[in-house]
């Protein structure tokens, strides 16, 4: 007998909502978290960076349970099935001097990593700030700078694959929680949330208040968990040109240095693809 496994024959995947009940607990987030759980939105960075005009403090979180037009780096987008993934905003409005502005897209990939590597991940980050799971891209970031009346504000986007099948996945070197581990059930996205503004909350607060050092201690940090260094990469930069070299390093304002034909350049952006495995 041949048994049928097209989609529809597929028993549904059980996607519960967020626990709003849990979010919304006076212990549940760091103090001056705030978080909205929308049932579906465009860009949950856009809603956020209209709330961060309109003069909204810092903390503001925005959730949506499905985004549909989600803006990913270098104008690509992002979009994932309801409920399958985490896919949310942060508002910051950051003291620190703008000359540090740029480690905040590395401090957030950062935290993300972190958070995974908590609850049993092998999480690595690929520079800038992808998150990757055995050589596989879990999650990806989306740092924007906002002006507002009250001065620049910074919107952290945060997708992260939880449920998501192979199927649902945009491209092959994609993966999600679920299936990085090994048939077990897809975690709960609700404490996943919890977790994961906890430690980017505290890696934020480390970098602010942390005085002078701060940033030399994140710098040290971030080269521990990034994937990136030491490997034979090819840069596809902004202006469409590729860089082969290796990566040998993160310089003082977060640019990855790449060693090649006998110089060395500081990348500020462009897309980093692992060309081989380090030695
Ligand atoms: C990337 O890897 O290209 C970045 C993807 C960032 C996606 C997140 S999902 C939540 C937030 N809202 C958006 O529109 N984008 C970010």
């Amino acid at each position: 007998m041949t048994v049928s496994t097209s989609a529809d024959d597929r028993p549904p995947l059980d996607r519960p909502p967020l626990d709003l009940a849990v979010l919304s607990a006076d212990d549940a987030l760091l103090p001056g978290l705030r978080v909205e759980v929308v049932e579906e939105a465009g860009s949950t960075n856009a809603l956020v960076a209209e709330w961060a005009r309109a003069g909204e403090p810092e903390g503001l979180v925005v959730v949506a349970e499905h985004q549909t037009a989600g803006r990913g780096r270098l104008d690509r987008r992002w979009e994932t099935p309801p409920r399958a993934a985490l896919t949310f905003s942060v508002l910051l409005r950051p003291r620190v001097a703008p000359a540090s502005w740029p480690w905040l897209p590395l401090l957030s990939g950062y935290a993300v990593g972190k958070a995974l590597r908590a609850v049993g991940h092998d999480a690595a980050v690929k520079w800038p700030n992808d998150v990757l799971l055995g050589g596989r891209k879990v999650a990806g970031l989306l740092v924007e700078r906002v002006e507002s009346p009250a001065g620049p504000a910074a919107v952290v986007g945060i997708g992260l694959n939880v449920s998501t099948t192979r199927d649902e996945l945009p491209v092959e070197q994609a993966t999600s929680l679920a299936l990085e581990s090994g048939g077990a059930a897809a975690p709960d996205r609700t404490a996943l949330l919890v977790g994961l503004l906890a430690s980017l909350g505290e890696s934020y607060v480390a970098w602010q208040e942390g005085g002078a050092d701060a940033e030399a201690r994140l710098a040290e940090s971030y080269a521990a968990a990034c994937d990136t260094v030491g490997r034979d990469v090819r840069v596809d930069l902004p202006s469409g040109e590729p860089l082969h070299g290796r990566a040998s390093g993160v310089d003082a304002n977060g640019r990855l240095l790449v060693d090649h034909d006998g110089r060395t350049t500081a990348v500020a952006a462009g897309d980093v693809v692992h060309v081989r495995a380090q030695a």
